[in-house]
């Protein structure tokens, strides 16, 4: 069926959605009074609803994905394509998309090796533990099998990712949760819980050494951390944080993964954030932008030198790594990811993601200076949020029903769709969160801080 907007009455589309479909992260009785949005037709950064309304995307498809844009119909070619020719097999067998695509990967990753396929974020995840797990099992007698979270990060959705969750109101009522995984102290200075430290960064990954030390580093085979926090705040890591880190995960001989569902593929300006710290990571995880929501594809990809324990007993018929996806055999999401990552290349996205980045942040920086309600200011590149307090002296958090209503201005009076911390962190879900396409321009962001700057007018006047 092919429906574009303006051309047909889509009233049944609506129907079948109020009737049938059960919407992500959302409380169905508000659909009593008013229909949900459907989106029907996307094209840069614009997007339009039912009733044909134009909308300014600022949240790349509301969950950081869509790095490219919408409309990319040389990334459609290529999915189409390749399906026709070889759509699927089980990832046992290679397919051409997922060895090419893996080459062009690690080449933009120095020191890693090993790209292992998946379908979601959650799953790639999912795989990294199964790897720390595995190798516990295999070289420490199963000891070494904690792995460790960092509160305010986030995983993924299945029961053993949110077992490594550090929001609370994503966790709660689903457990009982997976036993092994320790959470340890969230790193934004900002809501410092050592007052005013001088080296914050080197406080907040010195507690990650206290954690271990409590639990027995012979117990802990791996630590999992956002480079930047996304969904908990998007909270860019304080000076020291990663350098120490590192330190202390070669110490105690503690794997380091490092979650890029959000930041991978350009989001920070750089191809992964921990590129941005120097960081040398064990294994590193991605989803989102790595096909820009084109096709579903996640990867797990590690160094060699872990890829290499899972080879070096074939006499052991348990050694290796015996792990399946079955969507990870598809070939739509690498076909889907070697043209995103052309795209990204070829039109110098990176760089345009670093110069609008810095603009937004500057402007972002601005609206502060104007509005007492913008407690601080933070992110990189195109990855970018802004919290709100009730209260700038007490830093006192604005209710999350009146950060909605600011996210809720921009939608209805200027059609721009910002995105918010939600359903996260008990009292805390008070971030804007702004990540438009990698494609933006200054004319973009112009709107969307304007949009946003009337907003927080309004509701200063409403309160
Ligand atoms: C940092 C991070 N990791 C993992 C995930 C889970 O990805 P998915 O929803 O594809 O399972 C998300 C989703 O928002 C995320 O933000």
């Amino acid at each position: 069926m092919n429906i574009h907007v303006g051309e047909n009455d889509i009233s049944h589309v609506v129907s079948a959605d109020k009737a049938h479909v059960w919407h992500h992260l959302t409380q169905h009785a508000k659909f009593d009074a008013v229909d949900p949005l459907i989106i029907v037709e996307g094209k840069g950064l614009r997007v339009w609803n039912q009733a044909g309304r134009e909308h300014l995307d600022a949240v790349s498809g509301g969950v950081w994905t869509v790095n490219v844009g919408y409309g990319r119909a040389t990334i459609a070619d290529a999915v189409r394509d390749q399906l026709v020719k070889m759509n699927f097999f089980g990832g046992t067998m290679g397919s051409v998309p997922a060895a090419l695509f893996s080459q062009r990967l690690v080449e933009k990753m120095p020191g890693m090796s090993r790209v292992y396929y998946s379908s979601s974020g959650s799953e790639a995840n999912e795989k990294a533990y199964k790897i720390v797990r595995q190798i516990a099992h295999n070289t420490y007698g199963g000891k070494k099998h904690k792995i460790l979270y960092r509160e305010r990060d986030y995983h993924g959705t299945t029961i053993t990712a949110l077992s490594s969750g550090g929001q609370n109101e994503r966790r709660d009522q689903y457990g009982p949760y997976t036993p092994g995984f320790v959470e340890v102290p969230h790193c934004l200075e900002y809501r410092s819980q050592w007052g005013d430290v001088d080296d914050y960064g080197v406080r907040a990954a010195n507690a990650i050494e206290e954690i271990i030390l409590r639990e027995g580093p012979d117990t802990v085979g791996g630590l999992i951390l956002e480079p930047i926090t996304a969904g908990g705040g998007v909270i860019t890591p304080p000076r020291g944080y990663w350098e120490r880190v590192q330190e202390i995960c070669r110490k105690y001989d503690v794997l380091l993964i490092i979650d890029e569902v959000v930041c991978g593929m350009g989001r920070t300006g750089t191809w992964f954030g921990y590129q941005h710290y120097g960081v040398e990571p064990d294994i590193v995880t991605m989803a989102k932008g790595v096909a820009s929501g084109y096709a579903a594809i996640s990867c797990t990809v590690t160094t060699e030198k872990v890829f290499q324990m899972f080879r070096s007993d074939p006499d052991d018929h348990m050694s290796y790594f015996r792990d399946i996806s079955t969507f990870g055999g598809c070939t739509a999401g690498p076909a889907a990811a070697l043209e995103n990552l052309r795209i990204l290349e070829d039109e110098r996205l990176l760089e345009n993601c670093t110069a609008m980045g810095e603009y937004m942040l500057g402007r972002l920086g601005e609206l502060k200076e104007k509005h007492a309600m913008i407690g601080d200011v933070r992110g990189k590149g195109l990855f970018l949020g802004a919290e709100l307090v009730a209260d700038r002296e007490t830093k006192e958090p604005l209710p999350e029903n009146l950060v909605q209503a600011v996210a809720g201005d921009c939608l209805a009076n200027n059609a721009v769709v910002i995105g918010m911390t939600n359903r996260s962190l008990s009292g805390l879900n008070n971030t804007l969160c702004f990540s438009p396409a990698l494609i933006c321009t200054k004319s973009d962001v112009d709107e969307i801080i304007s949009a946003v700057d009337g907003a927080l007018t309004r509701a200063a006047a409403a309160n």
